[in-house]
């Protein structure tokens, strides 16, 4: 039996991504239906130390000894540690197991490291704010991202939908009418950190056009931002439209996220984008409640490897 089970969330954006690393706002939500794990089994029979970590989903079993410092469950293992102030804990294997898609831009390594450092703090009985877990998640997030705005720790340590601006604090979304999602997988993977740093070579080639692009999105965010408090689907669905044909000005869009948008307005989509670093991995569509399974289905005809549907509720994502 665990003595400690703790979960995360995965994540969408739903505007601003890449102009949110030059100071834009973004809106991020919490996805629900797929989540990080984290189990704790205390092994008392083992000398204090001997710290075990496996991930059957991946097939990775190591001690927390052989692992460098840069390994991401290492780091957040480390960093949760360090934070409760625990240099040699009680013996204990951590299990960790995912349902969140690798590099499809819904916080997989940001919600990892959350599970994780919510497990270690627990375990060694150190309270730990969503505040803190976010900045000690961000910092594993450097380690595998280079330098990246920190709107997935956020988000995913908050769970709530947040609009987010580097190096403000960060506002919570609270919605007033029910929006409903679809997300659907390319099944193509670019990391993130590709798209960012080809994004960073052609704004300093040319920083005038992309600061134009990236003050365009800002504003489209800004506007989202009350569209989306309010249900305001055709509103919505048109600042996705427009922030999505500013992406691909961007160059992160790609003719399979392209198709996969062209059939969720085809499917009566109010909206559609691709969200996160691009290149591959994932849209969001904008649905009403009734078109929501036409859209999927016509998603899934049209080659998306996975739908995941989501609904944003007064009372959080569903
Ligand atoms: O691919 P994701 O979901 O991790 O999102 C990346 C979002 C970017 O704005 C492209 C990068 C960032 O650090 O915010």
């Amino acid at each position: 039996m665990p003595v400690i089970y703790t979960k995360a969330p995965g994540k969408i954006i739903l505007f601003g991504e890449h102009a949110v690393v030059y100071g834009q706002p973004a809106i991020a939500i919490p996805v629900n239906k797929v989540n990080a794990t984290a189990r704790v089994f205390p092994t008392i029979d083992a000398q204090a130390d001997m710290v075990r970590i496996q991930a059957p989903d991946i097939n990775f079993e190591a001690c927390l000894a052989d692992l460098p410092p840069d390994h991401p469950f290492a780091a957040a293992i480390r960093l949760a540690m360090q934070f409760a102030g625990v240099d040699r804990p009680p013996a204990y294997t951590l299990v960790i197991t995912s349902t969140i898609p690798i590099s499809a831009g819904m916080g997989s390594s940001a919600a990892i490291a959350i599970a994780i450092i919510r497990a270690i703090t627990g375990f060694l009985g150190k309270p730990i704010t969503a505040d803190e877990t976010s900045a000690l998640a961000y910092e594993v997030e450097k380690i595998q991202h280079g330098s990246p705005s920190g709107i997935d720790n956020h988000v995913i340590a908050h769970q709530k939908p947040i609009f987010f601006s580097r190096n403000e604090p960060i506002q919570p979304l609270a919605v007033e009418q029910t929006t409903h999602w679809v997300i659907a997988d390319t099944g193509e993977k670019t990391p993130t950190r590709v798209t960012v740093a080809e994004v960073h070579h052609r704004h300093t080639a040319d920083p005038e056009t992309y600061n134009q692009i990236f003050m365009q999105i800002g504003e489209i965010t800004r506007q989202a931002r009350q569209s989306l408090i309010t249900g305001d689907l055709a509103a919505l669905g048109f600042l996705m439209d427009q922030n999505q044909h500013l992406l691909d000005l961007l160059g992160v869009s790609s003719p399979s996220l392209e198709h996969l948008i062209h059939t969720a307005r085809e499917a009566g989509a109010a909206g559609a984008k691709l969200s996160g670093g691009g290149r591959g991995g994932n849209i969001i569509a904008l649905s009403s409640e009734e078109k929501t399974r036409q859209i999927e289905t016509a998603l899934l005809t049209a080659g998306a490897t996975r739908v995941i549907t989501t609904a944003l509720t007064k009372g959080g994502p569903r």
